[in-house]
């Protein structure tokens, strides 16, 4: 049994988070986190609201709540919103919680000691109008290095180069549009990150497993230009961490808080440590997941991201990391991702444009969505959502291929034979042929599932579903039933035991439908299958089961129409 680690980049605490976020880290990883408990690991699995930074203080003043009190309340919606779509975090921390802070305040004291920060006057851009600094989100323009006209201060969307706000050409305040703006100095801290570069370039290197997307984003940060640079981390903002050494105030920093990068990550662990809290745990339980001095050297960490949060997770947060000479857990692995396109353009949350978690659970469950988004997660490069394919693939998959079985197999057992598995009759040549195809299927489809290989892994489950169809049709226990109904009797035990299969291998994936089959086939605890063929004897004549109730409806061409339509326009 391993000890793993799993963290989802964490979604900003502004707004509801649309598929595409979704499917770009929280979902993986909790396809990973849910197939690794069912090996039987032990899986410590986090996520948190990410609440600081201009984009929450932003987002609040629209509301006209503070900014607390919104993030409060968004904290509370997010987490709801996960338990629909059946993520099964360990625990959902918020970046804001006295664990971050005090985490974050320690590792720059840590910075500081080893001479890794540098206390630099900084040319900020100040808006008269608004009588303030600008940094980060406050500020928008056309970026230097794309084109892109609605970059923001800190990143482009566009192209993800990170940037200063003084990089940005006709810039303009976003909070009240004034192009009034000038360059005046103030105190900030630097990363030295690039006192690091050589040991985070031979860190990359090392991974030679990982993701193409991930080591190519943190080579090109590491190479281009000047190669990796120093960054700012802190910030003229009213909320976030307050910048201090540890417990100790910092010289001419009052008023400062860091930079919402630099805090984010930290809630990685610090979010462990919520969870010690909340579940009534000791410091040593969770530094045991942590902390390489305190049982961590053997714990496995998997993050999961999408493309544009590869630079901070591949340089800047192991800088913090290595910076703090301290015996911290860094990743083993990066599962990254591209981006989710919508119907021929991008999500977007700040123009609403998409579907939302919350839509989404509003017209289907749960596990529509899940299968759709993990069997199209943008890996290689980026996917489309589109009300077609979406319907095409929910039709086929999960109505004609997996629900047709189940529903054809118990309802033709209960007219023949009656609610229990029936008896008589052995397995042929054609059954034990089955039985090693599964299992040497189940086999590919566990490899793919280590490798997080997503989409293959879900073709590879579509695959093991059509089995049972293509079974059905070969046997035809209808028909057999009339001339030898010993032989279709045994036809139907194995198909039964077949639905068992199915019912623990789609777990990971939809879990809610796996659940009732399960449920419904009388084995609602049934473990994974490591030895397929001795799984397939599990239900034994006479074992009761009920009729699934219809697992998986079709969506309709005027359903689908009518969505279409109604997500076409932006959310408001
Ligand atoms: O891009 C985002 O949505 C960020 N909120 C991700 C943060 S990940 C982590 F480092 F906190
Ligand atoms: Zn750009």
């Amino acid at each position: 049994m391993a000890r793993i680690l799993i963290t989802s980049a964490l979604p900003y605490i502004n707004g509801i988070k649309h598929l595409g976020n979704l499917v770009g880290s929280q979902l993986p990883a909790d396809l990973y986190a849910r197939y690794m408990r069912e090996r039987g690991h032990e899986v410590m699995f986090i996520c948190a609201t990410d609440e600081h930074g201009t984009p929450a203080e932003l987002a609040a003043a629209k509301t006209g709540e503070e900014v607390d009190a919104y993030c409060a309340r968004m904290h509370d919606e997010q987490a709801k919103l996960a338990d629909g779509f059946r993520l099964s975090f360990d625990h959902y921390g918020r970046s804001s919680s006295p664990q971050n802070h005090k985490l974050t305040q320690h590792f720059a004291g840590q910075l500081r000691k080893n001479g890794f920060l540098d206390e630099v006057s900084e040319k900020q851009v100040y808006s008269v109008a608004d009588g303030r600094f600008l940094p980060d989100r406050y500020i928008e323009g056309t970026c230097p290095n794309c084109g892109f006209e609605d970059a923001r201060g800190d990143q482009c969307d566009n192209c993800t180069k990170q940037l200063d706000p003084t990089d940005l050409i006709d810039a303009h305040s976003t909070i009240s549009g004034s192009t009034d703006l000038e360059v005046r100095e103030t105190k900030h801290l630097h990363l030295r990150q690039s006192l690091l570069k050589d040991k985070i370039d031979a860190w990359i290197s090392s991974k030679t497993d990982w993701p193409i997307l991930t080591t190519s984003i943190a080579k090109k940060w590491l190479h281009d230009g000047d190669g990796l640079q120093d960054r700012g981390i802190t910030r003229d903002l009213n909320w976030g961490v307050p910048v201090k050494d540890g417990e100790n105030d910092w010289d001419g920093m009052d008023g400062k808080v860091f930079y919402v990068w630099f805090d984010a990550p930290v809630e990685y662990i610090a979010a462990t440590a919520e969870w010690a809290e909340a579940n009534g745990k000791s410091e040593a339980d969770w530094e045991r997941w942590w902390r390489t001095d305190k049982g961590a050297d053997d714990v496995k960490y998997v993050q999961f991201m999408g493309k544009d949060n590869v630079p901070f997770h591949t340089l800047s947060f192991p800088a913090t990391l290595f910076g703090s000479q301290e015996p911290w857990k860094v990743v083993d692995y990066i599962k990254s991702f591209n981006y989710l396109n919508y119907d021929g353009g991008q999500f977007s949350t700040s123009r609403g444009r998409g579907v939302f978690m919350d839509q989404a659970l509003e017209i289907l469950p749960a596990d529509y969505w899940r299968w759709w988004l993990l069997s199209h997660a943008p890996e290689n490069s980026d996917a489309e959502f589109t009300w077609e394919n979406f319907q095409g693939s929910i039709n086929k998959d999960l109505a004609d291929v997996l629900g047709n079985f189940v529903s054809r197999v118990t309802k033709f057992c209960r007219s023949k034979f009656g609610e229990e598995v029936p008896a008589g009759g052995t397995y042929s040549d054609v059954e034990n042929k089955l039985i090693a195809d599964l299992a040497a299927k189940v086999a590919v489809y566990e490899g793919h599932m280590e490798a997080m290989e997503i989409r293959k892994a879900a073709n590879e489950l579509r695959s093991i579903w059509v089995m049972g169809n293509e079974y059905l049709q070969t046997a035809a226990p209808w028909a057999a039933f009339k001339t030898d109904p010993d032989a279709a009797a045994a036809s139907v035990r194995l198909s039964l035991n077949l639905i068992r299969l199915y019912g623990v291998l789609s777990r990971p994936f939809i879990p809610d439908a796996s659940a009732a089959i399960l449920s419904d086939m009388g084995d609602a605890d049934a473990a994974w299958p490591t030895d397929v063929a001795a799984a397939m004897g599990t239900f034994e004549a006479g074992h009761a089961f009920t009729v699934p109730a219809v697992t998986f409806a079709k969506i309709s061409d005027d359903d689908r129409e009518a969505w279409a339509e109604k997500f076409a326009g932006v959310r408001t």
